[in-house]
């Protein structure tokens, strides 16, 4: 009862922030993202009669208590699933900085439910998959899937029709990704606190949950037709309206530092000068900046120079989380 997966983190070009019911964990959005190829978790689960609880290694570390206990309840969905009540050793290595805005809680829950799945012996389709992996973290529901994925709006109050269906697979438009570090500190506020900050006191909330399906709508156009300019105008919309969303919340949550701010700036001047390059930027500082294919690799010495950037990773798409024999 044994097993280990790999899942890889993704970035959302149409963001989600807010749920629409904080147990179930149902977005309160739709979102569209690609999954990204070099960053990823690797987790093995081991079931086993002779544990009284479960145990969580992460990034070498017996995991903290609350952390624990969270991918605890989580194992309590497959263990109902399965119909077994053994606990589990969780060994979890991601091989970039966890908690800082690169999306660790996508690649940490879905490498968990696929491994755990597999483990406990439960055969499920992918999109089974997503619904559990989504009732660890949202976005986690995505990084099942590889290449571009969008996160469905579901209805149902029991989450039934909330899950991720790709789009289009890695090799349908290899877009590149440079993913600009500006800080290695763990973020303050987590996704899940700043949503609920979000909901209760930001005033432009409900148009912010009103313009989503749009966004989502003329997303999926330009991926289908490889729009670069549309893709690059839409997931900026999407980026600064949700830090809008932030920034008008109460008390604000503010993700961004100096050299945030500067590598905006930078991206901008570029545009204006005719290179067509775009960025992203989640609940965390570092930002993430899209390239048409062969077009990364030239523009990473240039961010790699500028000062407070602490490190440049080039990546391109990546693809469906999965078992690995190891
Ligand atoms: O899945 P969570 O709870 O970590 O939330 C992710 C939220 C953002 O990264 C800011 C946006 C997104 O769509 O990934």
């Amino acid at each position: 009862m044994k097993s280990t997966a790999i899942a890889h983190i993704n970035i959302a070009l149409v963001k989600y922030w807010g749920k629409r019911d904080f147990l179930l964990n149902l977005p309160a959005v739709g979102s569209i993202s690609i999954t990204l190829n070099d960053l990823f978790t690797k987790t093995s689960v081991d079931f086993n009669t002779d544990l009284s609880r479960d145990i969580l290694y992460l990034n070498g570390q017996r995991a903290a208590t609350a952390q624990e206990n969270r991918v605890s309840n989580f194992l309590d969905l497959i263990r109902k699933t399965a119909d077994i009540k053994h606990y589990a050793k969780i060994i979890s290595n991601n091989n970039f900085l966890t908690g800082s805005g690169l999306a660790s809680s996508a690649s940490g829950y879905a490498a968990l439910t696929i491994a755990a799945a597999d483990a406990a012996g439960i055969d499920i389709s992918p999109v089974k998959k997503s619904i559990l992996a989504r009732q660890g973290s949202g976005s986690a529901a995505r990084s099942i899937f590889g290449g571009y994925v969008e996160m469905k709006l579901g209805n149902n109050p029991d989450g039934s029709d909330d899950y991720a269906i790709p789009i289009a697979d890695e090799n349908h438009w290899p877009l590149e990704v440079l993913i600009v570090i500006t800080s290695n500190d763990e973020k303050a506020i987590t996704s899940t606190d700043g949503m609920k900050i979000s909901a209760q006191t930001a005033p432009y909330y409900n148009n912010w949950v009103k313009s989503s399906a749009g966004d989502i709508s003329q997303m999926r156009d330009a991926i289908t037709n490889k729009d670069f300019t549309k893709l690059g105008d839409l997931a900026e919309h999407s980026c600064l309206k949700m830090h809008a969303l932030m920034l008008s919340s109460v008390p604000p949550l503010i993700y961004w530092n100096e050299t945030t701010m500067k590598v905006i700036n930078h991206i901008h001047e570029m545009r204006k000068k005719g290179t067509a390059v775009f960025f992203t930027i989640d609940a965390g500082p570092q930002i993430k900046l899209i390239c048409e294919p062969g077009n990364a690799h030239k523009l990473k010495t240039e961010f790699e120079n500028m000062s407070g950037v602490k490190k440049v990773i080039l990546t391109s798409l990546g693809p469906a989380a999965g078992v690995i024999e190891e």
